[in-house]
Parts: C-alpha cells; structure tokens; sequence
C-alpha cells in the first residue's frame, strides 16, 4: 500500500470513529501500533465460550493423586482436626475410601501408615505381613483398577519419627537408610504398589532403588523421586496426622534439616532434582508446592521428565481453616491453587482435595466465581 493510501484510509477511519469518550486518544495513535486501541485483550475474555476456548491450562481428575492416612489397631476412622475432611482410615475403612476416590474419577492413591509398631530402623516396613505391605494390598484387592503409589519412607515406623536409622551423633545414616530403603520398596512392590516415591531425601536412594526393583522382577515399577523435599513448616499437620512429631528425645535432632532442603535455595533444588533423574527417576515431585512455584517452573525448563508436586498438608489446612472463618470459598481457592501448579509445569498434583476436586470438575463448574 502506498503512503498516499494508508493516509487516505486513516483518514476515513477517523472519521467515521465511534464515540468512545476516548476520541482525542484513539486518534492519536497509528494504525499500525500493537498496542491500545488496535488491541483489546478483553475481546477474548467476553463470553465464558471464548474464555473456554482460549483457556492455557486445566485441572482433571486425570491429574490427581490423593494421599491417604491409614491406622493400624484402631476399630473406627478418626477425623483429623488439623485437616478438616481428613480421616485416619482403619485398614477395613480403608476399603472404603479408594472404593469412593476411585469412584469420583481419581485414579491415584497415595498411602502413608500410621505404625504402632515402631522401633529404631522402621523394621515394620520392611516386614512382608507389616502395615505398608497390609495396606498396600488392602487397597489393591478393593479398587484394582486404582493406581497405589507406595511412598517409601521410615519416619512413620521409627521410634525416635527420623527418616532412617541413625549414627551415634544423633543424625540420619545415610547409606544404611538407603539400603533399607530399597528393601522397603520391593516388599512394596511385592504388596502390589504400582509406583514408588521415596520421600527420605537420602543421597543415592533413587539408584538404590532402582537397581533393586530391577534385580527383583520390578523393572516395570517407575520411581516417583521427591527430588526437591524442602525442609518446610507446612508439613505441620502432617505429622500430627501420622504421628511422626520429631525431638521428643533429648539426644534426637529436632529438624530435618541435615537431609531436607533449605527454602531458601532455588540451584541447589535444581541439582538435587537432576541428580535424582541421573539415578533413574520416572517422575520428579517438587513439594511443598505454593510457596515453591519458582522451583517448578525453573525444573520444567531443566528437564523432560513429567513433574509431579505435593499440595502439602500446610497449604490445604490454610485453605479449609480461611474457608470455615469465611474468608475465602473453599472450592475455588483450592481450583485456584491447584491452577497455579498446572501454569508452572506440573503434569500431576498430590492433594488431600483430590476427591472433592473430581467433584467439582465432573460437575462441569470447577469455578463458581
Ligand atoms: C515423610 C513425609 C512427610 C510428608 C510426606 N512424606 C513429612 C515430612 O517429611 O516431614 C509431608 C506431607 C504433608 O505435609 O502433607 N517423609
């Protein structure tokens, strides 16, 4: 188009302009400019259609995996009154509960026990007929179709609530948690558990495990790594919930902070979380999640591998807590953080809101707001 033409077209533009009470502003600007007026972003936001369709980012039941307390010895399902909508199951009520999860779409569990029978090194589970290979098949023989993620880990079968055993100073040894936790893991894998996620945050523990399914007759087992566990507050409700409170002894640590993470530290998380894909992991879990999205965004750039993050027991109570006081509307404030987890990278979220979540996605109203 000749200069001569686009000033006769601006022309006639100008005058036939709508009145938009912005007219000195629209005529000053060029046509060619990328920016206001030429460009309204809210065209695309009109209509709940056309937000439908330019929507980035979903939350399904397809993305969920829901984790689940289970108490051994106990003849009733005990609400948790940290995590409201929690329950500790019975193995029986267990049943149950991946009955019902399985039914409102999720396709995950993720199972944690609540031992009483703890002892230094965790031993219960690592025993064939203990609570984590009892509650395993349990789960596997009610919902067969249900995915059961075992999360190996031994502060809920040690007497002093650490990740392993420990050394004569008092802190967690390393190479001998990482062969029991291998260990854990097969009779994991021989309970029926379809994938596991070692959470100890031990060096070495995902080539441990790794080269131990393999020689077992698990190589088709993936490993869900906590690759970047940070050392956080917001696992507060959680060890009520499994009875795994640390530094009841004088002589016992009272922090874990000699194997999970600092939450100040964003490259070392990124080197932990490759040194885990090194070693064989699947699947790289970030977690806590809200408070360490700039970790699962910065991950998802670093690796291929599809990322999984933990909306810890923390973040959920907070939102149920502002939900019971009236401040916030449960439903949505949890669409919207679970959102947030999808925006920065992550394939799958562990939440306690998993079941509930379905609910509101199949009813076809994730959002009421
Ligand atoms: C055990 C474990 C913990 C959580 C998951 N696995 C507790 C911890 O590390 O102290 C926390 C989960 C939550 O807070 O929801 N290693």
């Amino acid at each position: 188009m000749s200069d001569n033409n686009i000033k006769n077209l601006k022309t006639s533009i100008e005058e036939t302009m709508p009145e938009t009470g912005h007219g000195s502003l629209l005529k000053t600007r060029s046509l060619s400019s990328d920016a206001f007026p030429h460009v309204r972003m809210r065209r695309l936001r009109r209509t709940s259609a056309i937000r439908d369709l330019v929507r980035e980012n979903t939350v399904t039941a397809n993305d969920l995996i829901v984790p689940l307390f289970v108490e051994e010895n106990i003849d009733e399902r005990l609400p948790l009154s940290t995590m409201p909508g929690v329950f500790r199951e019975t193995e029986k009520s267990l049943e149950v509960a991946v009955k019902d999860i399985a039914a409102s779409g999720v396709k995950s569990v993720m199972l944690f026990g609540v031992s009483h029978n703890k002892d230094h090194n965790g031993s219960d589970s690592m025993d064939p007929n203990g609570l984590l290979a009892r509650m395993i098949d349990r789960a596997k023989q009610a919902a067969p179709e249900l995915m059961v993620i075992a999360d190996v880990c031994f502060c809920e079968y040690t007497d002093h609530g650490h990740c392993g055993p420990l050394c004569a100073d008092g802190d967690v040894d390393n190479d001998r948690t990482i062969e029991n936790i291998a260990m854990q893991s097969v009779i994991a894998a021989e309970a029926g558990a379809d994938m596991i996620a070692p959470s100890g945050m031990m060096d070495g523990q995902v080539s441990a495990i790794r080269h131990t399914l393999d020689v077992t007759g698990f190589s088709h087992i993936p490993v869900m790594a906590y690759a970047a566990k940070f050392a956080s507050v917001f696992y507060g409700p959680f060890r009520d919930a499994v009875d795994c409170k640390i530094g009841k002894n004088a002589n016992v640590r009272s922090d874990r902070k000699s194997y999970q993470m600092d939450p100040a530290n964003v490259r070392e998380a990124l080197r932990d979380a490759l040194l885990d894909e090194r070693e064989g992991a699947d699947i790289l879990m970030v977690k806590p999640g809200i408070a360490y999205l700039d970790i699962l965004a910065k991950l998802r750039q670093q690796s291929e591998l599809p990322l999984a993050v933990y909306q810890v027991s923390g973040e959920y109570a907070m939102l149920r807590f502002a939900a019971q006081a009236g401040a916030l509307n449960y439903q949505d404030a949890m669409m919207e953080s679970l959102l947030a987890f999808k925006r920065a990278g992550a394939d799958m979220i562990l939440t306690y809101a998993g079941a509930d979540v379905a609910r509101f996605v199949n009813e076809g109203k994730p959002f009421n707001i």
